[in-house]
């Protein structure tokens, strides 16, 4: 799909991203995943700031959306949830920042998203300091197979109505990315995934 498109699909959800309509099963997944945050955090995709309540006190956050409803949801959230936060309006995948730069790159709801989100994840292995943590809550195929074969035949008409996909293999591209899985947790017949992850150490070559 073209990407202005993409945007527009976006911009039509922002509303309803901000009313946080969500299960208190996705609050308390959030909440797991971003009390652990610290320090520099970089959040891409960020939407209406659906993570701002559980960031813990004296993190500094980089948020960055290609959507402008989103962003301004999510700068009215920083205010309420007095969260230090500054505002990218960019594509995440035309974006760069020099390498080493975040202690913490999050990412919730959005590998769906992307166009390559293999090429996303190699970039927050770069951002991300080698001492530094990597959060994603994400959603993808089901390991059960009468589940995934719905994910599948759904797939087309979800991501034209929603702009997400639902059939990736989230764990998979993490792995062939350049991080190390820390913990992950899966739920909902795995379609959900959270992950702690730390870009790969290189290894040595002196054998
Ligand atoms: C499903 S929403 C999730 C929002 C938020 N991360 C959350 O957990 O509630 C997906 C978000 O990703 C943003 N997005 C998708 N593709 C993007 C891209 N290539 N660059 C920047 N933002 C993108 C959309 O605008 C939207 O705000």
């Amino acid at each position: 799909m073209e990407k202005q498109k993409l945007i527009q699909i976006f911009d039509r959800q922002a509303n309803h991203y901000d009313k946080k309509r969500e299960g208190s099963k996705v609050k308390q997944w959030r909440q797991q995943l971003i009390g652990d945050a610290k320090g520099e955090v970089l959040e891409l995709a960020v939407g209406a700031g659906a993570n701002f309540p559980f960031y813990p006190p004296g993190v500094k956050v980089t948020a960055a959306d290609f959507s402008a409803a989103m962003l301004e949801k999510a700068e009215r959230a920083a205010r309420e949830h007095r969260l230090d936060a500054r505002f990218i309006w960019a594509d995440i995948e035309e974006m760069d920042f020099a390498a080493h730069s975040f202690d913490t790159v999050v990412s919730t709801l959005s590998m769906c998203s992307y166009d390559q989100p293999r090429m996303v994840l190699d970039m927050i292995a770069r951002w991300c300091r080698p001492d530094g943590l990597i959060l994603l809550m994400e959603h993808g195929i089901s390991s059960n197979r009468a589940l995934s074969a719905v994910q599948r035949a759904l797939n087309p008409l979800l991501y034209r109505t929603f702009g997400c996909h639902h059939t990736r293999d989230i764990q998979g591209l993490v792995r062939q990315a350049g991080l190390d899985l820390v913990r992950t947790d899966s739920y909902w017949l795995d379609m959900v995934q959270l992950i702690w992850a730390r870009p790969r150490a290189l290894r040595g070559t002196g054998g």
